[in-house]
């Protein structure tokens, strides 16, 4: 894998490309700084009981992390799962289906390497040779980079306004089911906010389960919602008894707006958290003890996430108000992307930069390769609204007289 090839699947380093050497319009931010829509990264602060918790456990920080973080950690990330999901006690047992993580990019990048490298797992048996990995497209660009990382094939499933802006991956070729090796779904989805309701999550882990795949299930958006909780595969995981062949990646980078702290974990089939756990032994970086105990505290408070929720709630009445529905405008199941409808993303990208110092990112920096023309997402511009309603305001008031 050449280092050209994976930076043509990166979109920020597209967008650099986009925008290098282009100087940034007046802008509506604070002293007419660049607003920065495009990344999806919370401003505002985590909890303070962080900083303390983190001070609290500072011996930990001359250990190297234990590979499966300490118990008080796993034991926090079960209850919560079990609360979240209203899951049958005992279902998760945290020694065996619980793997502390960086983050969920950490795990779904992991994920694709060991698990999708040859489809030869103990449970598929079904020969040599690297499997084929689905993917929603638009997604999250970690995806197209991990199967470009592995060599794997990237099978790209429209995720469109024709298909609820999720992927239907039930309805492909049994052929290329029969090739899969793994497939990624994220509800609510990056960038739609989409949520996959239960009958489409449950038909995926029976198709996985029939063509012997790994059904990664990504949720990090998971408490970033509007109205009711979205379902998570954990549910329909134990709906079925069993937790063969399903992953569910959980970070709490958004949930608590922590990105920062690295924090996360993936929960799941105890094979294949075994094998992800070896990898991780080997090319892992942990999670330092401190982070655990931060982590551990956040995984059992909710009160920060409910106004965390509240923020984007109030984010979303400001968009609605300036927007209308102008550029095909609505306010998404979850997460916190608008997905809009300019015509020419990438034409619109670079006017608002150009005309108003507002960076977001093109849709079709979502689709995979550059020069690849099948981009679902060329139409849109994705929309981060992480800052605070009074800046949402202003630069989408902007973004309205730039664009219309
Ligand atoms: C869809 C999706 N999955 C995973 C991640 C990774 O987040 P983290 O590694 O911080 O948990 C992101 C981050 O933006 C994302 O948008």
């Amino acid at each position: 894998m050449s280092e050209a090839r994976l930076q043509a699947f990166h979109p920020f380093l597209r967008l650099t490309a986009l925008l290098d050497g282009i100087p940034p319009g007046s802008s509506p931010g604070p002293e007419g700084k660049p607003v920065l829509l495009h990344v999806g990264e919370p401003r505002n602060a985590p909890p303070d009981f962080v900083a303390e918790a983190i001070a609290e456990a500072a011996p930990g920080w001359s250990r190297y992390p234990p590979p499966r973080g300490d118990a008080a950690y796993r034991a926090a990330a079960v209850a919560w799962l079990e609360r979240r999901y209203d899951l049958p006690e005992g279902f998760l047992d945290p020694e065996r289906h619980i793997l502390p993580l960086p983050g969920s990019r950490e795990g779904l990048f992991f994920a694709a390497i060991v698990l999708a490298g040859a489809k030869n797992g103990p449970r598929t048996g079904r020969g040599e040779g690297k499997g084929a990995i689905l993917m929603p497209n638009p997604a999250y660009h970690v995806y197209s980079g991990a199967a470009a990382a592995i060599g794997a094939e990237a099978v790209m499933v429209p995720a469109t306004a024709e298909t609820g802006f999720q992927p239907e991956y039930t309805g492909l070729d049994p052929a290329v089911l029969e090739r899969a090796a793994l497939a990624y779904l994220c509800s609510p989805a990056n960038p739609q906010g989409a949520v996959a309701e239960a009958p489409r999550q449950a038909a995926l882990i029976d198709c996985a389960r029939t063509h012997g795949f790994v059904a990664a299930f990504d949720e990090c958006y998971s408490e970033i919602y509007f109205d009711a909780p979205p379902p998570g595969a954990l549910q329909l995981a134990a709906a079925s008894g069993s937790l063969d062949q399903v992953l569910a990646f959980h970070s709490l980078s958004k949930r608590s707006s922590a990105a920062g702290l690295r924090c996360g974990f993936v929960a799941g089939d105890p094979e294949l958290i075994g094998r992800l756990d070896q990898a991780f032994r080997f090319g892992g970086a942990g999670v330092p003890l401190p982070v655990l105990a931060a982590g551990t505290r956040l995984w059992q408070d909710e009160p920060h996430v409910v106004a965390n929720r509240q923020r984007y709630r109030e984010n979303f009445d400001v968009a609605e108000r300036v927007l209308g529905n102008r550029f095909g405008a609505r306010r998404p199941a979850g997460g916190f992307f608008l997905w809009l409808d300019v015509g020419d993303g990438e034409a619109a990208a670079l006017k608002l930069w150009r005309e108003a110092g507002i960076r977001v990112l093109p849709g079709a920096y979502m689709c995979g390769e550059e020069g690849d023309d099948s981009a679902p997402g060329a139409p849109y511009i994705r929309i981060a609204l992480v800052d605070d309603p009074e800046l949402t305001e202003a630069a989408l008031g902007r973004l309205v007289e730039v664009l219309q």
